[in-house]
């Protein structure tokens, strides 16, 4: 069956079965990889999307149920100035080890800060609890969203 979804403002026309996971739509069909596959049971975080905004485990989401809903992934999160502010943290802190969950870490820690502009340090274990890091790596992400909180264009404290 032919779907049409909209994925980083560009709508594509796929032709899969509909209880196809999104993740296998973006990497296989798509070619979009940088949305990784860990445990396929939404347990793990790794594949991380948004859908409207939303964070979403994409390993679970049939693409059916998709419809008009817009897909953000690793791939565009850096347009956003959050994304962009997140992504020049992950590298100032050096954040990443093995680098393998670190797209489903910046897609949640994306949609933490466009809800919540100045998180504390329990806002922050609250929205990631979802995300395992085989390579503990949590306090350095935590670090990294402390200070893309600090830069983004649209945190509170920006002109203070
Ligand atoms: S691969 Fe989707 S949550 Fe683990
Ligand atoms: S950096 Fe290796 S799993 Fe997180």
């Amino acid at each position: 069956m032919t779907f049409k979804i909209k994925v980083n403002e560009v709508e594509h026309e796929v032709d899969v079965d509909g209880d196809i996971p999104l993740l296998w739509v973006l990497r296989d069909v798509l070619g979009m990889t940088g949305t990784k596959f860990g445990c396929g049971k939404a347990l793990c975080g790794a594949c991380t999307v948004h859908v409207n905004g939303t964070p979403m485990r994409s390993c679970v989401m049939p693409v059916e149920y998709i419809g008009e809903s817009a897909v953000t992934t690793i791939e565009a999160i850096g347009d956003t100035p959050i994304g962009e502010s997140l992504q020049q943290a992950w590298l100032d802190l050096e954040v990443v080890q093995c680098g393998y969950c670190q797209s489903g870490q910046i897609m949640s820690a994306a949609a933490l800060l466009a809800a919540n502009s100045e998180p504390t340090d329990s806002d922050i274990d609250g929205a990631m609890a979802g995300n395992i890091c085989r390579c503990g790596t949590y306090l350095r992400i935590r670090e990294a969203i402390k200070q893309a909180a600090e830069t983004s264009p649209t945190s509170s404290s920006q002109g203070d």
